[in-house]
């Protein structure tokens, strides 16, 4: 500061926080996951890390995903693509739980450690727990040479760049673009044609530019930030493809704003949450215009009637889903799985600017850590 010289403000590069820097560099940080990884003639993807011919591939028979917080919420987006896609039982395990339930595992099961750090304390336990069963163990990290990346020996790198805000953001997108290109990887080694698979290359390819459009609404969304600022309580409703993304969006939020905030299955809250709901609860409705959104807007009239004040991401031009809400941002239209990243990232930047509104600190939230390496 002496020399008239912020060295944090310099690397914060024009932003005011880290993690608005870090949601704007979601396009490139997704170019960088992306590049050289798709294979247009063959629909399908290249990961060389993942170490493995596609004979070893052909004899998965299940995809474990192990991981905590955001990381865990991108696995639980990966368990749908790799059902969808490539045909395999898939499932996410709470990687705090895993050595602890006596996990069955064998040799024919894909375990990938899910980990922006590569430090996680009870990812890595997860990580050594598969590796005494024989598991066929991978790491998805974004920290080259983490002890993760390290002990699983192979796997797939983010390259998102360094993250440095607490609450993750471009890690998260770039995980779940990364399983995506994976789960193509195993369905085209299955069921998944070659047509359907260049179909899904084409929409990732179009992450950058999907997510671009998101980022360039920062300041309307700052504008709608404004009306869902002074509630104690928030309430996230997907289904489908979006029900992870609702979760990891009512993370965010607690993380960073303080207010009390839940992700649900959309047809979950009548089983209980709904009785919480009072004339202007802030509802955020993931209503995309994916399989199962009539649904959700089912559901979120069900919110309405109880005088909820509802918020719907909805893709961009469905006037019949803008029908339904108070408020709205919109995703441009895109592959339903692809949809989950753009989505996403509306639902950072509506967390960074409540967060913004209510005076919080944003990239050191009071009592949390960018990596736990403690049980
Ligand atoms: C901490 C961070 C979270 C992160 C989680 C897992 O709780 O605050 O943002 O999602 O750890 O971190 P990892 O590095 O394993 O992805």
């Amino acid at each position: 500061a002496e020399l008239g010289f912020d060295a944090e403000a310099a690397e914060k590069g024009g932003f005011e926080h880290f993690m608005l820097k870090e949601i704007h560099e979601q396009p490139d940080a997704l170019r960088n996951a992306i590049r050289g990884r798709l294979d247009f003639n063959l629909g399908s993807s290249v990961l060389s890390g993942m170490g493995s011919s596609a004979r070893d591939l052909a004899e998965i028979q299940r995809v474990v995903m192990v991981g905590c917080g955001t990381s865990l919420h991108a696995g639980l987006v990966g368990e749908y693509a790799f059902e969808d896609l490539a045909d395999v039982h898939a499932e996410v395990q709470q990687a705090a739980e895993f050595r602890y339930r006596n996990p069955l595992i064998t040799r024919s099961d894909l375990v990938v450690a899910i980990s922006q750090s590569g430090e996680t304390a009870d990812t890595l336990a997860a990580v050594r727990e598969a590796n005494q069963k024989g598991a066929f163990v991978m790491g998805l990290c974004n920290v080259v040479g983490s002890t993760i990346s390290r002990e699983t020996g192979r796997g797939v790198y983010l390259h998102a760049g360094p993250e440095i805000s607490v609450a993750s953001t471009k890690a998260f997108t770039c995980q779940v673009a990364v399983l995506l290109m994976m789960a193509l990887k195993l369905g085209r080694g299955r069921r998944f044609s070659r047509e359907e698979g260049t179909r899904l290359a084409r929409e990732i390819e179009r992450l950058p530019e999907l997510v671009e459009k998101v980022v360039t609404q920062s300041a309307r969304i700052a504008d709608i930030a404004k009306r869902y600022a002074d509630h104690e309580h928030t309430f996230f409703i997907g289904r489908g493809y979006l029900y992870p993304v609702a979760l990891e969006g009512a993370l965010k939020l607690k993380e960073i704003s303080y207010i009390h905030a839940e992700g649900y299955h959309a047809a979950e809250l009548k089983h209980g949450p709904i009785a919480l709901l009072v004339e202007g609860t802030p509802v955020i409705a993931l209503a995309n215009d994916i399989p199962g959104k009539d649904k959700t807007l089912g559901n979120v009239e069900e919110c309405r009637a109880r005088g909820a004040r509802i918020l719907g991401v909805i893709t961009e031009g469905d006037h019949e889903a803008a029908e339904f809400m108070d408020d709205v941002i919109e995703i441009p239209a895109c592959h339903p799985l692809v949809s989950t990243i753009p989505t996403a990232v509306a639902l950072q930047l509506l967390s960074y600017h409540i967060a913004r509104h209510r005076g919080c600190e944003i990239d050191q939230p009071r009592n949390l850590a960018k990596s736990v390496t403690v049980e």
